[in-house]
């Protein structure tokens, strides 16, 4: 492997082969295609989904860009029913005060289109559920790391997540109880994690309905100068 030296640090080459204009068209638009597809999913069939799926799509989220290569993410995969058990009922707690007390009348009613409420069956019914955290800052060798862009970073990682659920073939719904704190205590993690995004990922029940909703278009979006 050719190797160059940067400030005394080893750099290896690294080779992305130059696609014609047709491809990276071709390639550009098939993926874009593919992820118009991807849609949030509530309501989840308990078919299971082999663990190592699931070990590739976090392998995949370990993927993303993070400042000063930090990687500042921790992914807690969850099977066990009881665990599973204990974030629903924690969720639903906190969900229930959220829509009856904490979320001003605006929030639910741009969330009325989407159907949800305080109940959260899909952190039972769906075969994994996924909580990702943030390490505000990190230990090596019992010292204090120094983490940079943590909420950018875990974002990005989060944003690969879902790309490789959806690409995989199944289905998610990024989830963000509010407040999430249960989740540190449930699943017995340190204090320089916090929760991040709870997704529970599995296959969509056979007949499985989303709110019809439009993304804006391209010419909303982009600005070109
Ligand atoms: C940061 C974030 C938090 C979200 N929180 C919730 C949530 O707590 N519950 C839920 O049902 N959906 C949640 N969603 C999903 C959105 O409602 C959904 O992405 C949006 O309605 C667009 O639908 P689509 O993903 O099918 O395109 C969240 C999405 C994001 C990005």
């Amino acid at each position: 492997m050719e190797k160059k030296l940067k400030n005394g640090f080893e750099h290896i080459r690294y080779v992305r082969p130059i696609l014609s204009e047709a491809e990276l068209i071709e390639n550009s638009k098939m993926f874009y295609s593919a992820m118009n597809t991807r849609r949030t999913v509530r309501d989840f069939d308990t078919r299971p989904v082999p663990l190592e799926v699931m070990e590739n799509i976090i392998q995949t989220a370990g993927t993303a860009p993070s400042g000063a290569h930090k990687q500042p993410w921790t992914f807690c995969l969850i099977s066990d029913p009881l665990v599973k058990r204990q974030i629903r009922i924690a969720a639903e707690e906190e969900e229930k005060i959220s829509y009856s007390q904490r979320m001003p009348t605006d929030w639910k009613n741009d969330l009325k289109p989407l159907g949800t409420d305080w109940e959260k069956p899909f952190l039972e019914e769906a075969p994994y559920l996924i909580v990702v955290f943030k390490q505000s800052y990190g230990f090596a060798s019992g010292e204090k790391v120094q983490h940079y862009y943590v909420s950018e970073s875990v974002g990005i990682a989060c944003g690969f997540l879902i790309a490789a659920i959806h690409q995989a073939g199944l289905v998610t719904v990024t989830h963000t109880p509010s407040p999430m704190n249960f989740l540190s205590k449930i699943l017995e993690r340190p204090s320089n994690e916090k929760p991040f995004l709870l997704l529970p990922v599995g296959y969509p029940k056979a007949e499985t309905y989303v709110p019809d909703i439009e993304r804006k278009p391209l010419e909303e979006i982009l600005i070109r100068f």
